[in-house]
């Protein structure tokens, strides 16, 4: 049998990593400024992460969600101290798309409405609803497409209420920052209109903080910016430095009904071992300063070049937009620098490093990129 090709492959065999660093099955070491897609929260193989799942693995590695778990409700505590929403309930599910996915459907039962706004150039993951509001019309089948959303500029508060006044909207969903669509901040401004129209409206605010969450933009989660708080938040990718995990907040304002959430694997004690670890390494190694701290440090370091439209983001959420396709630009990087970086689109380097990045290290993009450019 062969692997679905559906995945373009560097030509790179990953075998050993530690910290911001890994090393290939040739023994070749690479800086890790892509974190594996906004996943490598606290470092890869944290001593503490790995002694973590291996006792945790020792013991019981799954049972099911018709039993106590005591990891779950540690992480709950953890959670809403780490996050500033402790009066918030947590549910917990197995990815990104997936907390999205049950995002949506609770803004629906909760509201009895159907239709869901979103924006231009967002990206909410792959299940049926998730792919329905990503604004991405080659990844949206014919099945998928008959989810009623209605795409908006972002920044256009105008265009949002015209929408909402129309009374059928259950939800606005909105990253915090847009990782996919090229590192775009939403405004303070739009933000608090969002919530403002959302309450006048009654309908359901939902930040997805799957990319732009745990830290990573020098806050724990990036709305927090902005002053505002959602109805519901998603999250995935860092919650368990790359254990499948994802899980969404929940204002008090929503009725936990029986059964009518649930997923066989979602926090599970594995899963639950790791998540319960990071978020004691990120506050032990106060990793959401770092992450302040480094990705400013970076930022302002990007060397200025005509070849440089602009540069956005905050903390270890950054976009280099380029005047011209990247693709030679990031094959360097990788093949002749050994550094990962992301992408978005054709014209943007995405860096999404662990939270941990040292100065130093940042140091050696930097000044890979000025020898290049
Ligand atoms: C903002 C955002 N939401 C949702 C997802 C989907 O997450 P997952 O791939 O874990 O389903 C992603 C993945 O890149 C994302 O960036």
């Amino acid at each position: 049998m062969e692997l679905f090709d559906v995945y373009s492959l560097f030509d790179v065999t990953p075998v050993k990593a530690s910290g911001c660093t890994v090393w290939d099955d040739k023994g070749t070491q690479y800086l890790d400024l892509y974190g594996g897609h906004a996943v490598i929260s606290v470092g890869h193989c944290h001593p503490k992460y790995v002694a973590a799942l291996t006792e945790q693995a020792g013991k019981i590695g799954f049972y099911s969600n018709s039993v106590k778990n005591p990891l779950q409700v540690e992480l709950a505590h953890k959670l809403g101290k780490a996050s500033g929403y402790d009066d918030y309930f947590l549910f917990l599910d197995n990815s990104g798309a997936e907390s999205n996915e049950n995002a949506l459907k609770m803004a629906s039962f909760h509201t009895g409405k159907d239709r869901i706004i979103a924006f231009r150039k967002s990206f909410h993951g792959r299940t049926s609803g998730a792919v329905a509001a990503t604004d991405n019309p080659s990844i949206v089948s014919p099945f998928n497409a008959v989810h009623k959303v209605t795409f908006c500029d972002l920044n256009d508060a105008e265009g949002v209420e015209e929408e909402l006044a129309k009374g059928d909207v259950a939800g606005v969903i909105i990253e915090g920052i847009q990782g996919c669509g090229g590192i775009n901040i939403p405004s303070e401004e739009f933000m608090k209109d969002l919530r403002a129209l959302c309450s006048c409206y009654g309908a359901v605010l939902i930040l997805d903080e799957v990319q732009s969450g745990y830290g990573r933009t020098g806050r724990f989660f990036a709305h927090q910016w902005t002053g505002i708080r959602p109805d519901i938040i998603t999250m995935g990718k860092g919650i368990a430095n790359g254990f499948p995990c994802g899980g969404i907040l929940l204002s008090p304002e929503f009725e936990a009904v029986k059964g009518r959430l649930g997923t066989t694997f979602g926090g599970n004690y594995l899963a639950m071992a790791a998540a319960n670890a990071v978020l004691d390494i990120i506050e032990e190694e106060n990793l959401v300063q770092n992450a302040f701290e480094t990705g400013e440090y970076l930022r302002s370091n990007i060397p200025s070049s005509p070849l440089i439209k602009e540069v956005r983001g905050r903390g270890l959420m950054l976009g280099i937009e380029f005047n011209c396709d990247i693709s030679l630009i990031r094959r360097s990087l990788l093949y002749d620098r050994h550094i990962f970086t992301g992408v978005a689109g054709k014209t943007i380097i995405r860096l999404l490093a662990p939270l941990c990045l040292s100065k130093e290290e940042a140091g050696i993009f930097i000044n890979a990129l000025k020898e290049l450019i």
